[in-house]
């Protein structure tokens, strides 16, 4: 379970402040979805990064089942970062030397799996996006869902407990942007994970039971029956 108690992020450019985040308190329970909207510069990708640890606020304290990832020592952070919570970016981020299966073993690295094991079970991963048969390929080689898929499979492959994505489906067309939907909420049912998702396609956040509104910083959370 995630606990944020007044985050704020500001960033500084030259003499000039941002506040990025401007005291947001939250609560996102174990196998929560929610889903994250709000005009761009709000600070959605903000608060996506303080979740997954990759930066951290300037106060406040974000809690992983209350360890607080903000004043964690790097090294613990990047532990936590690699066990415990996958993400998935707009931009699928994929290195391009390195076939499918290759870059969804990257994730198992840092875990200090066996190679075999490790090749074993990005196979494993790759097969439960649809892409068994496309192990080998080069991301030029692949479509762009499919290169979404191989980043989900590598955000995956190390069974996390989150699943971060910010605009996973920004890069795609409509057709390929329900494919990755339906697959991104079959895999968030199908492994209990906590999912919290960015996402300016307006069609999902009618349909989310919860949806966050981020805007000049600030969060307004609307809680809303399952459908
Ligand atoms: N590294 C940085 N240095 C300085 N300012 C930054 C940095 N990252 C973000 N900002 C500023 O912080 C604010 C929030 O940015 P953020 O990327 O979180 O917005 P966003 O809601 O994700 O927008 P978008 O929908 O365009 O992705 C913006 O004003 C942005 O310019
Ligand atoms: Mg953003």
């Amino acid at each position: 379970m995630y606990q944020l108690k007044g985050v704020t992020k500001q960033y500084r450019r030259g003499k000039e402040a941002v506040d990025a985040l401007a005291g947001v308190d939250l609560v996102i329970g174990d196998g929560d979805r929610l889903v994250i909207q709000g005009p761009t510069g709000g600070g959605k990708s903000t608060l996506l990064q303080m979740l997954g640890g990759l930066d951290r606020p300037t106060s406040g304290t974000v809690e992983l089942d209350g360890v607080d990832l903000a004043s964690l020592p790097e090294a613990r952070l990047t532990k936590v970062r690699a066990e415990s919570i996958g993400f998935v970016f707009q931009s699928f981020n994929l290195i391009p030397t390195l076939s499918a299966r290759e870059n969804v073993e990257t994730a198992l690295v840092p875990l200090g799996m066996r190679a075999a094991d490790r090749r074993e079970r990005a196979a494993e991963a790759l097969a439960s996006v649809g892409l068994g048969e496309r192990r080998s390929h080069l991301p030029a080689e692949l479509s762009g869902g499919q290169q979404q898929r191989v980043a989900i499979a590598r955000a995956l492959v190390k069974r996390p407990k989150v699943l971060l994505a910010d605009e996973p489906t920004g890069n795609l067309d409509e057709s390929m942007r329900d494919e990755i939907m339906e697959l991104l909420e079959g895999l968030w049912k199908e492994h209990g994970l906590t999912f919290v998702m960015v996402t300016h396609d307006s069609a999902i956040a009618r349909k989310a039971p919860r949806l966050a509104t981020i805007e000049r910083g600030q969060i307004k959370v609307t809680e809303r029956a399952e459908r």
